[in-house]
């Protein structure tokens, strides 16, 4: 168990929610702080403004330990001052730092040594210049820690918990050593580094995991094309210790709040500084395309899409979450629409609004497949692994299933009577390349 410190959050978000939550349950005194009156009204009524799983829990559990509050004085007597709030991107792709900016415009003059760590995700050289602010403010007594999160949504406090490493990057060792102690009690390598280093890890490590998304895309890709299951080339490749069997899952590209912001965010900061991140410009691009090979599949089994009504399974950008940004679904909504298709649309947490216009929403699996010409699965729910019966067979107007997340055997799904395409899977037994035919081999003499 670590030592019981002060722990002060800016941002009450989903980040500064967990890692808030996660400190006390390490034992720490936390205050949470936001700009929102009605978000700290509602976690003093124990309402959480997103789904999490587990964080409810965390935060009832430690609730002696966790205050929450609108006015930044109240983190005046604290070690440390975590920023977790959120930078989305600009037109231009950039970062945008002005939340991070405005909490430290609301930093509180403390009368001894604290430590400000930033959880946000922030482009390298951002410690070096929030140093220098600091400083120009006269506030010396204040240390800078680039900490950055690791937490993937729906595992989230289960990645802090248990994380497979602690990056701390200081200007000083032992502000460093401050943030590293607030760990105690946690099991994993500690990266003592500096700043801009930890700064870079972060973007590094998520650009590699989308890096290793687009690969396995592009090789399902020529799967198809010449009769392989990408399915068992991932099972294969994984099995390589240097290469391992993660993020190797093709499908429909990926999505979320975090991966298409920070790989923008890393190829800007590249080309600021002059250099072209071609890899990462590629990975982005075959990301794109991968949103909408969807709709070439349905053409090609359904012909023009005009009139044609498509059922879509799923809305969040992955399973175990309701957030739908940045998700495909997003993307082959409004494709479809603007073919001409009618759109159907299933979740069974995230709800579109706005997001979808167009689109009808329904409230069961049965209501979206009714009389639809296609079944597209856009997200991978459990809920949905027991799609292919004889009831969904026979209430479709055409047997058709893409499988967006390869989540159906696509040989039972052929067996229960659907037309089955999945990503990188064969279409049909039947529909690989013929084969090139040999150079014909000249008899010399
Ligand atoms: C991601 C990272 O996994 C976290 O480590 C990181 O801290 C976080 O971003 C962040 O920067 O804050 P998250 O966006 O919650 O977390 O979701 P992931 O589980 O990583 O999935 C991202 C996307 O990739 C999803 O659309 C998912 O469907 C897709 N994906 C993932 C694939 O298409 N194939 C895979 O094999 C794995």
């Amino acid at each position: 168990m670590a030592e019981s410190r002060t722990i002060g959050v800016f941002g009450a978000g989903w980040v500064g929610l967990v890692t808030g939550g996660c400190f006390a349950e390490l034992g720490h005194e936390v205050i949470v702080r936001d700009v929102m009156q009605d978000r700290i009204e509602a976690l003093h009524a124990g309402q959480l403004p997103f789904h999490e799983a587990n964080l409810p829990e965390v935060l009832e559990r430690n609730r002696d330990r966790i205050r929450y509050t609108l006015d930044p004085h109240d983190l005046a007597d604290t070690d440390a001052l975590f920023i977790c709030v959120q930078t989305p991107p600009t037109y231009s792709g950039d970062a945008d730092l002005s939340f991070v900016w405005s909490a430290l415009d609301d930093l509180p003059r403390a009368e001894r040594r604290q430590v400000l760590v930033m959880k946000s995700t922030v482009p390298v050289g951002t410690g070096e210049k929030v140093r220098a602010a600091l400083e120009g403010r006269g506030l010396t007594n204040l240390g800078y820690v680039s900490n950055p999160e690791f937490l993937a949504e729906g595992s989230a406090v289960r990645d802090f918990l248990n994380p497979d490493r602690i990056v701390i990057g200081a200007f000083a060792d032992e502000d460093g050593a401050a943030v590293e102690a607030l760990y105690g009690g946690l099991e994993a390598p500690v990266v003592r580094t500096d700043v801009a280093s930890a700064e870079m890890i972060k973007l590094a490590a998520n650009a590699f995991l989308m890096t290793r998304i687009s690969f396995i895309n592009e090789i399902a890709n020529v799967c198809e094309a010449v009769g392989a299951d990408v399915v068992e080339v991932a099972r294969g490749v994984g099995l390589d210790h240097r290469l391992g069997p993660h993020f190797l899952r093709a499908g429909i590209g990926y999505g979320g709040s975090c991966f298409p912001k920070d790989s923008l965010a890393l190829k800007q900061l590249a080309s600021n500084s002059g250099y072209h991140f071609q890899l990462l410009a590629a990975v982005i691009e075959v990301n794109e395309l991968q949103k909408r090979r969807v709709v070439q599949k349905l053409q090609k089994h359904l012909g023009k899409l005009r009139g044609k009504k498509i059922a879509l399974l799923g809305l969040a950008f992955k399973a175990g979450t309701d957030d739908m940004r940045e998700a495909p679904s997003l993307v082959l909504a409004s494709r479809l629409l603007a073919e001409g298709a009618e759109v159907r649309a299933w979740d069974p947490v995230a709800r579109p609004g706005e997001l979808m216009k167009g689109a009808v929403l329904s409230d069961s699996v049965a209501d979206a497949v009714r009389d639809a010409d296609a079944a597209v699965i856009v997200t991978e729910w459990d809920e949905l692994r027991g799609l292919a019966t004889q009831e969904v067979r026979d209430s479709m107007a055409r047997p058709l299933i893409i499988d967006g997340r390869n989540l159906l055997d696509p040989a039972e799904t052929r067996a229960a009577g659907f037309a089955y395409e999945g990503i990188g899977r064969p279409s049909s037994p039947f529909e690989s390349l013929p084969e090139t035919a040999e150079p014909e081999t000249k008899v010399s003499g």
